[in-house]
């Protein structure tokens, strides 16, 4: 399984040639749960080998540690790699527990410099704003995100988590490559909004999650008694009491059309998402997260997977039955600007 190349695409008009699907290395340091370091750094390897190009971080995740963690791959593989990283979930420094949003040029400025030192790297391809401080009109923060273009400290612009008219908003500021957004038959609120304006745009789109945080592929049901006590997805909605059991019933059709394709249920959700977005006239990278060799395998073989018309119609009632939010707080997310 896994021993193909993946086919390549360009990320939305005028944006990076990538691996039709990136590599979320999120996981790596963050959110969810203990890692193994050499593992993670060798899945890095056999996703470069599958094709994989997108490569994606955050200064958040781990605070910083996430970016430090991919220096090393980056500096042997430099020129191979997509590098996207991305600024504005901050520390407030007088409540460390708390995340603020920052999207004021100067606190730009001091993010990238930050992500460039950690990262070793002298140019960032592809930089996101990760979330989006409405106190802060977006042409503001566009302009801020394209003086680091001219300057050469980034080479493209990308938005995660912005509706419709900030993206229209954003586009005629400076060309955006790529909206970040969850994207997944479990959560499809994007198809709103956003997705529309970035295909008649020609912006490229990348769903995050769209393993769901990994339950769409089955291997979890009740985060509280199976995840360890520091793993991110305790606290989502859909994922503990009796929404996770709810929501596992769900993915009845999803087995179903696993076993017909002889592949996962995670390969259908992947299939799924790359097929939905295309239908929708984007190009489109997803991200899956992973830290295993054998899973980036499984994971990059989907893209060979094609769901038919009746298929994607058993697919199509799951998202409106999920119970429970995306995230227990919603006011970080895009959802009610829109
Ligand atoms: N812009 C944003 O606000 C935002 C928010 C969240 C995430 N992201 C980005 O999107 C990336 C992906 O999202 P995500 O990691 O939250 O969720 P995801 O890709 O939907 O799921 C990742 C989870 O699924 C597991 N998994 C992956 N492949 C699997 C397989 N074949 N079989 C079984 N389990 C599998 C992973 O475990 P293992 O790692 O143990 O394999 C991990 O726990 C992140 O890494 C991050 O870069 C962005």
């Amino acid at each position: 399984m896994g021993s193909e190349k993946i086919d390549t695409v360009e990320l939305g008009t005028g944006g990076p040639r990538v691996g039709v699907q990136g590599l979320g290395c999120m996981g790596m340091s963050f959110a969810y749960g203990p890692t193994d370091a050499d593992e993670a750094r060798a899945t890095l390897e056999r996703a470069l080998e599958l094709g994989v190009t997108l490569y994606d971080t955050a200064d958040l995740y781990g605070n910083g540690e996430n970016e430090k963690f991919l220096g090393p791959f980056l500096r042997d593989h430099r020129d191979e790699v997509v590098l996207a990283t991305k600024f504005a979930l901050a520390i407030d420094p007088a409540y460390p527990n708390k995340r603020v949003i920052r999207n004021d040029p100067p606190y730009i400025r001091q993010a990238v410099e930050g992500s460039l030192r950690r990262l070793g790297v002298d140019t960032i391809d592809l930089y996101y704003m990760h979330r989006r401080a409405p106190s802060v009109p977006i042409e503001e923060t566009v302009g801020a995100m394209a003086a680091l273009v001219a300057e050469g400290k980034v080479k493209h612009l990308g938005l995660s988590e912005v509706t419709a008219s900030e993206l229209r908003a954003a586009q005629g500021v400076h060309p955006i490559a790529a909206v970040q957004s969850e994207w997944s038959l479990f959560s499809r609120d994007v198809e709103n909004g956003v997705v529309a304006a970035a295909a008649e745009l020609g912006v490229g789109f990348v769903p995050y999650s769209p393993l769901g945080r990994g339950f769409l592929t089955g291997s979890f049901v009740h985060a509280e008694k199976e995840l360890s006590s520091d793993d991110f997805r305790r606290q989502q909605p859909r994922f503990t009491g009796d929404n996770a059991a709810a929501n596992a019933a769900l993915l009845e059709p999803v087995r179903a059309l696993a076993a017909a394709h002889d592949a996962t249920p995670g390969q259908i959700a992947l299939a799924w998402v790359q097929q939905r977005a295309e239908t929708h006239g984007l190009s489109v990278v997803p991200i899956p997260g992973t830290r295993s060799r054998t899973r980036i395998e499984e994971n990059t073989a989907a893209t060979r997977i094609r769901l038919t018309g009746d298929e994607l119609a058993l697919l199509e009632p799951i998202a409106g039955k999920v119970a429970g939010g995306r995230y227990a707080d919603m006011t970080f997310t895009s959802a009610g600007r829109e």
